[in-house]
Formats: structure tokens, sequence, C-alpha cells
């Protein structure tokens, strides 16, 4: 299933378009099901309604794991560098972790977890993280992985909304030279989570924590009655095509998170797919993704997608720039990988440290670049490309989402000729469209517009968890007949696609995905703010900085501690992530006749550029304006 040429990418693509349910069993033949499917395709976009490889048998882990043993039993899985470059790594074979994942499906099982039931993830970026999930294909329950840094309240709303009966975490984690609790946080989360039965917990810094009997149970604890036991396999589950494989809450315009739900089948042969083609993956070679396994591209491209193809896949626990910003370049050059794939984010905020932390470190191990989460500016490309790929190295610039399971519009590397800043074209069986605000398709090259996927593919969306006319009139409602992606893009003259960012109220930061409505409800939460306004813009370093416009009329003067305040309101909430970078203070808030807040107004003001506010007329009080704009900061 690896195309190898450019010349055999536009053939199989144009294929792919014309035969489409042909062109995906074709991709489906590679992997291994229990039993094969009825029909390749069922959709509707109206309801929606999409079922991929109906009546298939299949469970995933045995895709990622025991079809690999006979192979590449011996072979690294997962290389795993520790935050602290003093503690030994450590590296998993198939075998082993095959091995390991068996065990811990035991543990689940002994606690009750069965096949359907959900199960939230809360961990550190530690092997443990990746056999958890695992272990939870593996008998069928459906994991909700929240990434590390969310609070205790986001945790709660997660658990609750997906009626959680495990939670899987650990005592603490490192990142950098900061501890965190983790096992404090959940205890507080749990306060309101009435659905938990079972907290298994494992042991990493052996930070002291509160243990509640009949409850919390210790990883290592329930590993050694799996083994007095003797049951060390687990056979895995048979699930349908459609079963649900897990949950992963985002942001969208609305205050709330949404749990987009990815199934089995389709699932699986997308992300396995898009990882063998996108990077050109060769049997043998070093992968490193430097995403977090809680957001969705370490799902895809840390585990299900490189552990599907046999790849050997490194997970890195720590941050960047510690303890020097050398530190991704230390673990490339100690691994020898061969294939990079991060964020613009990271790229951004290393080039920031200067050629000093380049200085003596081994590139020559790596063939392939990659870039993934937000768009990525040309000067941080060239970078990227120069300095790190020492101009022999394909970039791909991978476009996709959270919904979309996999990488969408992306060069294959070292096949497709890029250009910086554009995510080049669609891999083959997808297609995009340009829209008008109208839904108008706009044909034709050197064009912009919205942008939507007309066809069905594998690893799409099929819900949001509990409420699928959420999932409808988010993604299906706003154009007829398409998905709707939530992105501008621009189409060159050569068909090139360039993303150039949300059109809706979701933004990005350091390539994490905010929802401004989100941010706006945790600022309202404290208790002497009346109202705000959220807007990004634009942030050398994170891509966009959040920048709210606060209504606070009784904070007594102190306005830095009030922001302060608002910061630690936000933080307990939402989490770190989405602190505001800037907090003004207002007395109003620029708003139409009819109560709307006028956005674009904000947003020109937050991005500097007051020169031309467009058109205000429609303003209740225009006064408003002139006061946001002398005071903002
Ligand atoms: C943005 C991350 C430009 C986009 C995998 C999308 C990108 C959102 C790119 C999804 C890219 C992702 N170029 N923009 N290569 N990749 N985005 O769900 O706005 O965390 O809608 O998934 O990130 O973010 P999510």
């Amino acid at each position: 299933m690896k195309i190898s040429s450019f010349d055999e990418y536009k053939q199989v693509y144009q294929q792919s378009i014309e035969q489409p349910e042909q062109f995906w069993e074709g991709i489906a033949e590679n992997f291994y099901w229990r039993k094969k499917w009825d029909k390749v395709l069922e959709w509707n976009f109206k309801e929606p309604r999409v079922k991929w490889f109906q009546g298939a048998k299949l469970n995933i882990t045995e895709n990622c794991l025991d079809r690999h043993l006979e192979t590449l039993g011996d072979k690294p899985a997962i290389i795993w560098e520790p935050n602290d470059p003093q503690e030994n790594h450590r590296i998993l074979t198939y075998k082993q972790l095959h091995d390991k994942v068996c065990q811990f499906a035991n543990v689940l099982k002994n606690n009750g977890a069965q096949k359907g039931d959900r199960i939230c993830v809360y961990m550190p970026m530690v092997p443990e993280l990746a056999i958890a999930i695992l272990a939870c294909a593996r008998i069928g329950a459906i994991h909700s992985v929240v990434f590390g840094g969310f609070s205790a309240q986001s945790i709660a709303d997660r658990i609750n909304d997906a009626s959680c009966k495990l939670v899987i975490t650990a005592d603490g984690s490192f990142r950098g030279n900061k501890p965190i609790k983790l096992k404090e946080i959940i205890d507080d989360a749990l306060v309101q989570c009435p659905s938990v039965e079972k907290v298994i917990v494992l042991t990493r810094s052996r930070t002291p924590v509160s243990m509640i009997k009949g409850r919390d149970l210790w990883w290592e604890d329930e590993i050694k009655r799996v083994e007095t036991q003797g049951s060390v396999d687990c056979p895995a589950e048979e699930m349908d095509a459609e079963d649900m494989l897990f949950i992963l809450y985002t942001s969208g315009s609305t205050g709330k998170p949404k749990g987009v739900v990815h199934t089995c089948g389709g699932y699986m042969v997308y992300a396995g797919y898009t990882f063998t083609n996108v990077f050109q993956y060769n049997p043998g070679e070093v992968y490193f993704c430097t995403a977090d396994i809680g957001w969705i591209t370490g799902h895809s491209y840390i585990a299900y997608g490189p552990l599907s193809q046999g790849a050997t896949t490194v997970m890195f626990e720590g941050i960047p720039s510690w303890p020097t910003p050398g530190r991704f370049w230390d673990i490339v050059e100690k691994y020898k990988v061969n294939i990079l794939y991060t964020a613009p984010t990271a790229i951004r905020s290393l080039m920031s440290f200067g050629d000093e932390a380049l200085q003596g470190k081994d590139f020559s191990s790596l063939k392939k670049l990659g870039s993934v989460g937000e768009p990525i500016n040309e000067e941080a490309w060239h970078w990227f490309d120069e300095k790190i790929g020492q101009g022999r190295c394909p970039i791909v610039d991978t476009w996709w989402q959270t919904e979309t399971g996999g990488i969408m519009i992306s060069p294959l590397a070292g096949l497709t000729p890029t250009k910086p800043g554009y995510a080049t074209l669609p891999l083959p069986g997808i297609q995009p469209v340009l829209v008008d605000e109208n839904g108008k398709e706009i044909e034709g090259n050197g064009t912009s517009g919205n942008l939507c996927i007309k066809f069905p593919w594998p690893g799409m969306l099929r819900t949001t968890y509990g409420d699928h006319e959420r999932c409808r009139t988010t993604y299906f409602a706003t154009y007829h007949d398409m998905y709707f992606t939530g992105d501008g893009c621009l189409r060159d003259k050569d068909g090139y696609y360039r993303i150039t960012g949300r059109v809706d109220d979701v933004l990005n930061v350091s390539g994490h995905r905010i929802g401004t409505a989100e941010v706006e409800n945790a600022i309202n939460m404290h208790s002497s703010v009346v109202e705000s306004a959220v807007v990004g813009y634009p942030h050398d370093i994170k891509g966009q900085g959040i920048y709210a416009f606060v209504i606070s009329p009784n904070h007594h003067g102190d306005e830095e501690l009030a922001r302060k305040d608002i910061m630690m309101t936000v933080q307990r909430i939402i989490g770190a992530i989405a602190k505001p970078d800037k907090i003004q203070f207002v007395s109003g808030l620029p708003k139409t006749r009819s109560g709307k807040i006028m956005r674009r107004i904000l947003r020109k003001i937050a991005e500097g550029d007051t020169s031309n506010l467009g058109d205000t007329s429609t303003l209740l009080d225009p006064a408003v304006v002139d006061e946001i704009k002398a005071g903002a900061l």
C-alpha cells in the first residue's frame, strides 16, 4: 500500500476518486481482520451516518502487536526517553509490549472493565500510557485520554460526559524541572464524578498521594495479582469495525468541549495507511513524534499508526527546552532517529535559542521531517529545512484534525515537490473542496475559501459522544452534503493547498486547540468579572496568543493582582494551557444593537491594527471602541 513515486501518487489519486470503495478496500486488505466486511461503505452526510467495512471483525491490538510477533518480536516497538536525561531510557520490543498490554488488559478485567466501558486515562508520557490505551482496546473498552495539562474541573467534565467507570493515572509526572501531581488533580476531579469505581495509579514520581480504600489501586500491585493468577495472555476481544475505539475531547466554538468518537476498523486503516505513505516509512527506521498522547497526534502517530505498521516509535516524556534547548537533537543523536515529526511552535521556540543549541549535534541520521498542528511560517520552515534537515530531508507539512483521525493534506515524503507553508496535495482517497460563504463550491486554482471535504474517508469522526445532533450541526450543517473543517484555505495555481487558519472562534495556541467561548466562560467564573471577550492575536512562538477584554468594575484598583486572580481562575477551570497572555480591563464591549459582540473589531485591536476597523455603524455605543483602542496592550 506504499506509493513510491509522484507519478504513482497522481495515478492512484485519480483512481481513488473514481472508485473510492475499491480503493479503500484495497488499502484495508493490508490489515488483519478476523472476518472481512460485507460492505465497504454506507453513508449520508445529512444525519450524518457513515459506516466503513460493515460486518468486519477485528481487534486493533492484533494489528498493532500480535501480527508482528513472528517477524518483529525482538525489534523495538517503543523507545522511551525520560524527562531527566540522567535516568535510564527504556526499550520495549514488540514481544514485551504485547505481554505488557495483555497483562494490563487482565488488570482492567480484574477490576470490572468490560467491552464498551469508558475509561479515562490521565498519565505522563511513559510507556505505560501506551500500554494503558492498548489494553483498553484489547478488551474493547473505550479510552478517553485527557492531556496532562488539563485541570481537575476539565477532567471531571470529560469523565462525566462519558460516564467513565475507571480512571488510569500516575502519582505524579515530570515536565522539565516541574513536578506535576497527577493523582492529586484526579482526587480533586473525582469529588464530582459518581460513575468512577476504580482508579489505577502507576508509580512514577513517588510523590506522596492519598489512596482511598476500595477505590484506588496501585498499578504494580495489580500486575502482581495478575501474575499470581498465572493469566499473562489476554485474548483480544472481537470488535465490529464500527464499534467505538476511543473518545477524544476537543474544543469548538461553543463553551463545552466535544467528545470526538473514532471507531475500530476505519480509524485503524486510516492511521496505518497515512503513516506509511506520508512518512514513506521503511522497515527498521526509527521514528520520533514529539507530540503528547493526550492529543490526536499522539494517538494516531505515536501509538496506533506506527505500531500497526511495525515501526519503532520514540516516546519522550519531557519538554524540548530542558535541561537544554538541544534536547530534541540529543534524542535524535542518541537513537539515530530517521524521521522527526514535530510542531511549528516547537520549531519556533527552538529557533529562538539561536544556533548555539545546535552546535556539535549530529543530525546525520535524519532522513525525513514533519510538521503538524498549525500553519508553519516560512521562516520556521526554512530553519527546519536548513538547520535540522541540513537541506537533505524532505519536510511534510501535514494538515489534519482530531475529527479527521489522520493526515488529510500533505506531501508524501520525498515524492511530492514541496513549497514552504503549503500542505500541498490531498492524500489519495481525500476529496477537499473550497466553498464560499454561501456554500457554493469554488472551482479552479488560484482561489481561496472555506475548506470542506465532500466524500467520507475511513478515519473520520462518526459522532460526538452522547450528542449526535451536535456532530451534525457542528460539521455537517454549515454546508450542504459536506464535512466542514472550520479552516480557511488557499489553493494556488498549481492546485496546492495552503491552510490559512481557523475561520471559527477556535484558537490555536502552541498547536493546542482552545475555544474562545471556553476561555470566556472560565474568566466569567471569576467573582469580580461581569463579562469578557476573548480573541487570538499573532504570537511569535505560540502562533496565536490569547487576548482577553474583561469588564471587572470591582477589582479594587490593583490591576496586576486582578489579572493574576483571573489567570488563576482560568487555570483552575481549564488548565494552564488556556491562560490569557494579555488581559485588558474595559468598561464595555463593542456590541451590536442586538447584543452581539463584534469580535472582528476586538481582533483588530488585539493585532495592534487599529487604522481601519471596518464598518462600525451597527455598534450600539461607538465610544466604547475608542476607549478600548486607547487602552490596548
Ligand atoms: C490546525 C491536530 C495549518 C487547523 C492534528 C486544524 C494546521 C487544527 C495544520 C486541528 C497544518 C493542523 N497547517 N494548520 N499542517 N495541522 N492545523 O484537532 O486549524 O488539535 O483545524 O489536530 O489545527 O487541530 P487538532
